[in-house]
């Protein structure tokens, strides 16, 4: 995190399929290095249903419920200044390229269940195939959280296979501990520094209602709930 942080960010490129300004990177301090995206406010693309300028942050905030939940979902992400101004910068992941995402993404993968909860959690509207990054170890990381946290409902997502079955008794547990740190804790505090109170106040509604079904969630009728593309 103090890599992330504090070390000195070099851009080495630009990723060309990326739709905002993202930027492959390297972070360096005391002889320490890593490779980073970094991706600069400036370089956000204006959407219709998120207030412009607001995207860096929501990346951070989806790492800070990653973080609450354990899961080890999101990649370490922070907020900090780079070459072209402020935006997040979050750790390179080298992806296992041996997997088929398509075969992944409609697996019975239980980081994906996870991934899933944590999703409907962050009202995650783009959770495509692409941005599933499977590591060689068997855990999933998922990348570009710039559209979650919206205070109204927007879950779009591959990964609906377990609709309407009961939460793991695993994740009910984590989601019990995340509501109370969202209402009296740490993340609470982080994530108001981050979202509006509004949006904070509908990720507790969000946990309370998967608390309160039990069950993981179904597509809605209202909005399409298949990202496109899909991958
Ligand atoms: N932390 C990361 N580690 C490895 N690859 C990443 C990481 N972040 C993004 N990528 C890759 O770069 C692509 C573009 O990044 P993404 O976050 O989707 O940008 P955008 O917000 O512009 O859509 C992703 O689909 C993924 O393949
Ligand atoms: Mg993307």
């Amino acid at each position: 995190m103090r890599l992330l942080r504090e070390g000195r960010l070099e851009v080495a490129g630009r990723l060309v399929e990326a739709t905002n300004m993202t930027l492959y990177c390297s972070v360096t301090l005391g002889g320490q290095s890593a490779a980073c995206v970094y991706k600069p406010v400036r370089g956000e693309r204006p959407l219709w249903d998120f207030p412009d300028g607001t995207l860096a942050a929501r990346e951070v905030a989806a790492f800070e419920v990653s973080k609450a939940t354990g899961w080890q979902i999101v990649p370490p992400t922070v907020y900090r200044d780079g070459p072209f101004g402020p935006g997040m910068c979050q750790l390179w992941i080298d992806a296992d390229q041996s997997v088929d995402l398509m075969d992944l993404v409609r697996s019975r993968h239980p980081g994906l269940r996870r991934m899933a909860v944590y999703d409907a959690v962050v009202n995650n509207a783009d959770r495509k195939g692409g941005h599933l990054l499977p590591m060689p170890d068997g855990n999933v990381y998922g990348v570009d959280h710039g559209v979650c946290f919206s205070a109204e409902d927007k879950l779009r997502t591959v990964l609906w296979q377990w609709r309407g079955r009961p939460l793991q008794r695993e994740a009910v547990g984590v989601l019990a501990a995340l509501e109370r740190d969202l209402e009296s804790g740490s993340l609470g505090r982080r994530l108001r520094e981050l979202l509006t109170l509004a949006e904070v106040e509908a990720t507790w509604m969000r946990v309370r209602r998967l608390l309160d079904t039990g069950v993981h969630p179904y597509p809605s009728e209202d909005w399409p709930a298949i990202p496109w593309p899909p991958i």
